[in-house]
Parts: C-alpha cells; structure tokens; sequence
C-alpha cells in the first residue's frame, strides 16, 4: 500500500512530539475541572460537593507519568492555591505554579508567576523535569487557557446534579470535540447517589 493512514497520524505524532522537545517548547496546557449542571465549579472557596472517586481521578490524572524522571505541573490561580487546605499544600509529587499578579513569595512549596506566558518560559527552562502541564483553574485560568495557542485537552466531569455555586467553568469553545482517551474511565460514574462522567475534549 502507497499510503497508510494509521502510520501517517503515527508519524505526525511522532513528529509533534519531536518538534515540542527539540525547539525547546514547553507541553501543551491540559486543563482539569468538574462542573456540575449548572456549569458550577466552586461555592464559597470550596468544591460545592464531596466525591472521593472524582477526588482521586484528579490526583492519578495530574501525578501520574510515564517518565518517572519527571514530575508534572500543576498551573492554578491564587485563590485556587489559597483553597486547597493547607496539609494537603503544594499538592504532592508535582510542581506546584501559581498565577497572581502580585508580589507574592510562595517559597520552596510553589513557583509564583504573573501570567500563562510567564509560566509557559519557566516550565520551558526545566523541559527535561516536566512531562505534563495541568491547569486546575479557577474560572479565568481556565478560560485565559482554552483560549491560548498552547491549548491541548479539555480533561472534564460532568457531574449530572445542580449546585448552588458562586464560580463557573467558562463557556467551552465551538471547535473544542469530544475524544476518547484510554486512561479515562468511560461510562456513567457513581458516588453517593451523584452521578458524574468524564469527558475529555481536543480543538478539532
Ligand atoms: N471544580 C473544579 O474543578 C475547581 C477547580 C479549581 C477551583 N475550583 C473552585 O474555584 C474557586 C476558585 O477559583 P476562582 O475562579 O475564584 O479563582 P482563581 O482563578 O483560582 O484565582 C484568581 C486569581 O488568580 C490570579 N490570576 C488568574 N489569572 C491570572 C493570569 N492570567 N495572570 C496572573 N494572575 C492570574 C489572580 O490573582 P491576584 O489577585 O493575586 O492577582 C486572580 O485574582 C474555589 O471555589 C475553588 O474551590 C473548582
């Protein structure tokens, strides 16, 4: 055969993957978040609701590597840094990046930066320490992103209930589609009577 697609998509990979690493350029930004119906994703500081299972999604999806010469970053706002409570911070086994505007000095636990680009050239200087790149919101961070040319996935929960919340996910562009991923599990999720699913989503 002339022309096989399946190692023609392997072999653009390949080649993405290449170009990344050999320009010196830093992975693409891959956001998580769980929205529930209302497209809600906070209430007073905190998650509007409880999940363990989707809690646990979140920490094997944002630590785990292929790589374990590598650790991934995990991009948030400042008051996303200031929600999470303070034993569980910086989230373990990642490299912590917060986004302020301030002054701030966050020491050994995180790395301050004043804006996605800024992050994006720090991460670029530690290329051969960093594999992944998650941003874990809030709502500006989440939109500033998607809309970035450094976009690369949407990692979404749909959780099927209405919360009261006071912070939303943006609303999601019309070229972003959903995809298959293997790592994510597929069907309809439980919990506690709370039914959720993970959605993964790419630019078409
Ligand atoms: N369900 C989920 O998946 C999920 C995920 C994350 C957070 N949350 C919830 O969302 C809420 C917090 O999110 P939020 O939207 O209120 O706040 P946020 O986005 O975490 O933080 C906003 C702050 O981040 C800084 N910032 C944001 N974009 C920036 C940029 N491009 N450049 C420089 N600095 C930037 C600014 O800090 P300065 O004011 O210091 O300049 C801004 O005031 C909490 O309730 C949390 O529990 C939910």
């Amino acid at each position: 055969m002339l022309f096989n697609f399946n190692s023609y998509k392997y072999a653009r990979s390949l080649h993405r993957i290449y170009s990344r690493v050999h320009l010196n350029m830093p992975p693409k930004l891959e956001l998580i978040a769980a929205a529930c119906e209302n497209m809600g994703i906070g209430v007073n500081g905190n998650l509007p609701w409880r999940l363990k299972a989707e809690m646990a999604y979140f920490t094997r999806m944002t630590t785990n590597t292929r790589n374990k010469n590598k650790r991934n970053v995990v991009l948030m706002g400042r008051r996303t840094w200031e929600c999470i409570p303070e034993k569980y911070r910086p989230l373990k086994d990642r490299i912590n990046m917060v986004l302020t505007s301030q002054s701030l000095n966050y020491g050994d636990d995180a790395i301050a930066c004043k804006s996605i680009l800024h992050a994006l050239d720090v991460i670029s200087e530690m290329q051969n320490e960093v594999e992944r790149v998650w941003v874990i919101g809030g709502s500006s961070v989440y939109k500033s992103a998607m809309e970035s040319p450094h976009f690369g996935r949407l990692y979404l929960t749909r959780i099927k209930k209405k919360f009261e919340c006071d912070t939303f996910f943006p609303s999601i562009p019309n070229d972003l589609v959903l995809i298959e991923d293997s790592t994510v599990p597929q069907g309809i999720q439980e919990e506690k009577g709370i039914e959720f699913v993970y959605e993964v989503y790419e630019r078409r």
